[in-house]
């Protein structure tokens, strides 16, 4: 199922002004998977490939990503994934401060419309966004140390920060550390 605010959403951030990012990005990357995902991944910002796509994790950071899904038999189409910047940083330098702010408010809708039960924080800049947004701020510490915790709220979702699947691309041996986090995405699917 379409859902229609997302549709508008997707308009809106197409004809994006608010940082200046949209001038040397190729396509922006909004967020792909089940408008209704009981899941939902954030990610940093888009890469090269997702630039050029449109699509999220699309390159190697998701071919791991793809790998985990498969490690808990959860398909990538019942799962939303997005990420904090809707548009590819020159040279894939990291996010600025207000770039975080002008794009988040997207983030933030796309979470009200589709009411995931976990959000699945990739990597330390989507960890530190989204729990401080729920009020987790105190609970913030490098992702070393709190990947693969649940972090539950009052009324919203469970945060669960992981480590970025990036990582593996440089460290194979980390696949191992995130296919046991993930394991804790499977009572979400029921
Ligand atoms: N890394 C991210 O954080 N997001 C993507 O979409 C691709 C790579």
């Amino acid at each position: 199922m379409i859902k229609q605010e997302l549709k508008k959403l997707k308009d809106e951030i197409i004809e994006c002004r608010k940082c200046s990012l949209y001038k040397t990005r190729t396509l922006p990357v909004i967020g792909q998977g089940d408008h209704q995902a009981k899941i939902l991944f954030c990610g940093e910002a888009p890469g090269a490939s997702e630039d050029k796509t449109g699509h999220p994790f699309c390159g190697a950071a998701g071919k791991i990503l793809d790998e985990l899904l498969d490690s808990i038999k959860i398909k990538r189409e019942d799962v939303y994934i997005c990420n904090i910047l809707k548009c590819r940083p020159p040279g894939n330098r990291n996010p600025q401060t207000a770039e975080i702010e002008a794009c988040t408010p997207y983030l933030e809708r796309q979470i009200e419309i589709i009411k995931p039960k976990a959000i699945c924080a990739l990597g330390n800049y989507s960890t530190g966004f989204i729990m401080e947004k729920y009020g987790l701020g105190d609970k913030i510490q490098g992702i070393s140390k709190i990947h693969g915790q649940s972090f539950k709220t009052k009324k919203g979702p469970v945060i669960i920060p992981f480590y970025h699947p990036a990582v593996v691309v440089y460290n194979r041996t980390m696949i191992k550390v995130l296919e046991q986090d993930f394991k804790i995405l499977k009572e979400f699917t029921k």
